[in-house]
């Protein structure tokens, strides 16, 4: 039994589908069943949330195998960015052990360390050292940008290219290595298949070309048939209207400056696509993906 963290999300629920087709029998920790949509009579359900180690302990019964995807970019009424990143993923692990979970797959974010610059990959650093430190076998994947036509990052894009000018956080000058979700599933699933012979690995996944936010916004208009201008709203301001948004519109908020913040900080891997080229996926280039190319 595979136990998945974060089904219900962008890499979740599209490492979800692969696993089922392969026929692996997979149990989800969820916050609620409905978001699984039509996969939820296909896998065991496990209520849960990353703030409730009770909850994920008793989900890890008769599990050989947890892929912990779930994770947060904004502050929850339950917890902050700090324990749904980062302590939350370190009592995982310590539950894992406990109830005798043989591998420990983790996605972690390219960049993280404990004294970046964002709380969400400051969080990921610490939570990477918790799974270094396990006594079971570990993966830890951490990607750069993970997208897919359609999701959230991308329909909040093509709703702001419904504006004359399209507006960009800073000087969107920092660098991605875009990585199709699909790749990213295929890059788990080799993973999964084979977990070589070292007790802790570590994939960056990165996808072929190296753009910058910039760029990636006029590859989304170009996707999209719109020729906008655009417009690159100083860090500053972007920082104080998104807090004053929070404030007034609370969890309801469509964008906090915790995310604008990660669209400001380069997540970039010096081998490039090797990695994911190691496991056997040679990721495709974003352009090709949007239909842009
Ligand atoms: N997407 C990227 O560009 C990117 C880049 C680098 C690293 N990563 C890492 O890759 C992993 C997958 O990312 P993603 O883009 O697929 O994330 P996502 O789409 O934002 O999904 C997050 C998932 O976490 C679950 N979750 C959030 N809070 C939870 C809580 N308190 N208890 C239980 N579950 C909770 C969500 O469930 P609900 O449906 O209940 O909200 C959802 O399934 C994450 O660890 C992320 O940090 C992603």
């Amino acid at each position: 039994m595979l136990l998945l963290t974060g089904a219900t999300g962008l890499v979740g629920s599209t490492l979800l589908r692969h696993l089922l087709a392969e026929g692996t029998a997979v149990r989800c920790l969820v916050r609620d069943p409905r978001r699984l949509g039509a996969q939820r009579v296909r896998v065991q359900i496990a209520l849960g949330d990353l703030t409730d180690p009770p909850s994920f302990r008793n989900a890890m019964r008769g599990v050989q195998t947890v892929v912990h995807l779930a994770a947060a970019i904004r502050d929850q009424r339950r917890g902050s960015i700090e324990e749904l990143d980062g302590i939350a993923t370190w009592r995982m692990v310590e539950a894992a052990e406990r109830q005798g979970v043989e591998r420990f797959i983790f996605f972690s974010a390219l960049g993280a360390s404990t004294h970046h610059r964002t709380r969400c990959l400051r969080a990921k650093a610490v939570a990477e050292q918790a799974v270094r430190e396990a006594s079971l076998h570990t993966t830890v994947f951490a990607p750069s940008i993970v997208y897919a036509p359609g999701d959230a990052w991308l329909t909040l894009l093509e709703r702001l290219a419904l504006l004359p000018v399209m507006p960009v956080s800073g000087r969107g000058r920092a660098l991605y290595q875009p990585i199709w979700a699909e790749d990213v599933a295929d890059c788990v699933i080799a993973a999964l298949r084979d977990p070589g012979a070292e007790r802790h690995s570590r994939y960056e996944l990165a996808g072929p070309q190296t753009l910058s936010h910039n760029d990636i916004v006029r590859l989304l208009l170009a996707s999209s048939g719109r020729r906008r201008p655009l417009v690159n709203v100083p860090t500053p301001v972007v920082s104080r209207g998104l807090r004053l948004l929070e404030r007034a519109m609370g969890e309801r908020t469509p964008a906090t400056w915790d995310e604008a913040e990660l669209m400001e900080v380069s997540m970039t891997s010096a081998r490039g696509a090797a990695d994911a080229e190691r496991l056997g996926v040679v990721p495709q280039k974003m352009a090709a993906v949007l239909g842009s190319d």
